[in-house]
């Protein structure tokens, strides 16, 4: 069959397999080609399988030789529907690592259950015995609470007033207002127990008490901090409440993990095309001013640019780990620089529909969402038939 991206909103319904295996083929690429890096040897990354996870397991198995156990949530293939992405990630990662001789393998489930807890659990026991970092890389809009049982949804507003302010609609280019009403103390209670630390702490909880963490274990899970131009809608809303709590949680879990000189941390990534980015408003216009200026000043990443960094010059640089004077850990540092963020400011007055095709990187913004499903990539022949990749028998 040939697979074209069928695009609904923000997401893409299909993926393609051989795309989405040259995506993490030339991810291992780059890590491999910034050479070694004296990292972490047995690696559990929740929330695996696309964006910043994705290349968090690609740099520790490919950049430190280290064994890793990937959880994540995939629709596997099914009779005439395609995998999703990770799904196809995963499997390629699999396969590439079981090339190098690496162990690698997936727990395909609901991370926040307790089921996915105690087959992770079970996993290491057998077959690594403890671990040395733990990444937590989840972006989903709802959690089924273990206890409770109740289906939390996260939601994207703004705290306090109306929140009013340009957007684009990436597929069209299309710029516009948005107004987006403010949250009631419901939505804000909710996008916290999606989005904080609470699912976080509990992992480490249950790693703890069946003793599956090594002296000196390690604990990242990824933030946002932004712009101004999205601060009522990100940072100061409803999800920048939910990161606030992550980032509390980081010294929570480093108080509970003295004992075995382990650490909490929060790494704050720079803004990137991914699933969970695509469907935020204002965020995707101020994306494709970012890159135009990112690019052309030689300083843009991707996530495996990004979190090459984090372990070869933050985590495992051999020197103690630097962090803000709030005890985060900065990769958003380029991003952030005075002079990337005056242009932007500047450039958001001035941007519409007819002058962001020159101030703006939309194509840039369109190629990595075409990427993240398996569509665009270099070298893949699209109008081949493309069979189903080899099934990787432990990917449920
Ligand atoms: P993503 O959508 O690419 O990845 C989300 C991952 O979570 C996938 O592996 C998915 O399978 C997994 N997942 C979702 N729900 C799950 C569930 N119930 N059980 C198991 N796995 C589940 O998102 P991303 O952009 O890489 O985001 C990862 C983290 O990085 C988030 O905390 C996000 O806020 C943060 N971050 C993102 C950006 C950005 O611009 N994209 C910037 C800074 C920080
Ligand atoms: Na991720």
């Amino acid at each position: 069959m040939i697979i074209e991206p069928r695009m609904r909103g923000f997401i893409c319904l299909t993926a393609h397999p051989k795309g989405c295996e040259q995506n993490v083929k030339n991810q291992i690429e780059y890590v491999k080609s910034n050479g070694k890096i004296n990292g972490p040897k047995r690696v559990l990354v929740i929330g695996a399988s696309t964006g910043f996870g994705l290349a968090s397991r690609i740099t520790a198995a490919f950049g430190s030789d280290a064994s890793t156990i990937g959880v994540f949530f995939e629709k596997p293939p099914s009779e005439g529907k395609t995998a999703s992405p990770g799904w196809y990630n995963s499997a390629a990662f699999e396969i590439e690592a079981g090339k190098a001789g690496l162990y690698a393998k997936s727990i395909n489930g609901d991370a926040f259950s307790n089921e996915v807890k105690q087959q992770t659990i079970d996993m290491i026991k057998s077959d690594l015995g403890q671990i040395d970092l733990i990444i937590y890389s989840l972006a989903s809009p709802v959690r089924q609470h273990p206890v409770s049982g109740v289906l939390h949804r996260s939601t994207l507003k703004p705290i306090g007033s109306t929140f009013s302010n340009k957007t684009v609609d990436f597929h069209t280019g299309n710029v516009s207002q948005v107004t987006i009403e403010p949250a009631v103390q419901e939505d804000i209670d909710n996008t916290v127990v999606v989005m904080g630390g609470e699912d976080w702490s509990m992992w480490i909880d249950a790693l703890k008490a069946e003793d599956l963490l090594a002296e000196g274990a390690t604990t990242i899970a990824y933030s946002y901090i932004g712009p101004e131009v999205t601060e009522a809608v990100y940072r100061k809303g409803t999800i920048g409440r939910a990161k606030d709590h992550l980032e509390a949680t980081a010294f929570e879990i480093t108080e509970k993990l003295k004992d075995i000189n382990g650490k909490g941390y929060v790494s704050v990534n720079k803004a990137l095309v991914t699933q969970a980015s695509s469907a935020i408003p204002v965020i995707p216009l101020y994306i494709s001013l970012l890159y135009k200026i990112m690019k052309a000043e030689g300083i843009h990443e991707g996530c495996i640019e990004q979190i090459q960094r984090l372990f070869a010059e933050r985590l495992y640089s051999g020197n103690p780990i630097p962090t803000d004077e709030q005890g985060r850990i900065r990769i958003d540092d380029l991003e952030m620089r005075t002079d990337v963020q005056s242009t932007i400011g500047q450039l958001w007055g001035e941007s519409t529909t007819e002058s962001l095709v020159q101030l703006g990187d939309l194509a840039g913004y369109k190629q990595d969402f075409l990427n993240l499903f398996g569509f665009g990539f270099d070298g893949i022949d699209y109008q081949a038939d493309a069979n189903e990749m080899v099934m990787v028998p432990s990917i449920k």
